[in-house]
């Protein structure tokens, strides 16, 4: 029997995942099945359970993309520490009555830094801009790499510093979020060899009013949003960043809740390069 897998969202219809895991479960050799779900706003629960009930072979876990990361992390009966750090999950695995909530972002965007992009986070200077969920997401798996210094800068200063704090007393991780986060005009004279956007703002085309010289020589500038050219990476660019999207994270998260489902490591250059290829 073929092992079902799943991604929730809403919207859902352009999700890119069903793609990519159907091209890692080819290369691998791996009989699973990976569709999308629509579920209504306040219907996640219940189109979870109706999908694991299903017939046709069994379900063994799923993704959750917007809006239902946090619901999926309550949801959860064990979580791992990651997912316990980012308080959102994306990655569910279905085990014996369990159900085991864990968060694959941080450790996509670490990999697709390191091993795509040739962008080691060891020993950089670290601007993450951004203080909701995806910036929460990402902080732990950066700070374990070690990371020169991670700042947290966001519009609304205090959502910032709150973050940074809450990072700062991480139980049992002696790596902290330092300084505290800050506003954008606190970043003035400052630079950094990594500036990640973590903000929605791509989304909405608003330009970010950051100063030039956050993007150090030889800057690596990371956008989150991928399949569009974001006021952020423009603004890099004209600075002399390299510029990098987000659909390498995506691809790399998807792998690694590909390993944590079945096992097996994908490899991911190929899959990247035929998603490029079809943007
Ligand atoms: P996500 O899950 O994508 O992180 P979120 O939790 O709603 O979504 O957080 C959105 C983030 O983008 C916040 O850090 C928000 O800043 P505020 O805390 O000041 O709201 C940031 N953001 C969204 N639009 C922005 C804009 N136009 N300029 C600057 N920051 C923006």
């Amino acid at each position: 029997m073929t092992d079902r897998y799943a991604v929730f969202g809403n919207p859902i219809g352009h999700s890119k995942s069903p793609r990519i895991h159907a091209l890692f479960a080819k290369q691998t050799g791996q009989d699973i099945s990976y569709e999308a779900i629509l579920a209504p706003t306040d219907g996640f629960a219940a189109a979870l359970h109706a999908f694991a009930a299903a017939k046709g072979g069994p379900a063994k876990g799923a993704n959750v993309t917007v809006p239902f990361k946090e619901e999926a992390f309550r949801l959860a009966t064990r979580r791992t520490a990651r997912a316990e750090a980012a308080g959102a999950v994306n990655t569910l695995s279905f085990e014996a009555g369990a159900i085991i909530g864990d968060n694959t972002d941080g450790a996509g965007l670490v990999r697709d830094l390191k091993n795509n992009l040739g962008c080691d986070p060891a020993g950089r200077r670290i601007l993450l801009l951004g203080a909701g969920g995806a910036a929460r997401g990402v902080i732990l798996p950066l700070l374990l790499e070690n990371p020169a210094e991670l700042v947290v800068a966001n519009r609304t200063e205090e959502t910032a510093a709150r973050l940074a704090l809450e990072f700062a007393r991480l139980p049992g991780c002696a790596l902290s979020v330092k300084p505290d986060g800050i506003g954008f005009a606190g970043l003035t004279g400052r630079a950094f060899d990594l500036v990640i956007n973590a903000t929605s703002a791509g989304l909405s085309g608003a330009v970010l009013p950051l100063p030039t010289s956050v993007f150090a020589p030889r800057c690596v500038a990371y956008e989150m949003v991928y399949g569009r050219a974001t006021p952020f990476m423009d603004q890099a660019q004209a600075a002399g960043a390299r510029v990098a999207d987000g659909l390498g994270m995506l691809v790399e998260q998807a792998a690694e809740a590909f390993f944590v489902w079945r096992g097996v490591r994908p490899r991911t250059a190929r899959v990247l390069a035929v998603l490029r290829e079809q943007a």
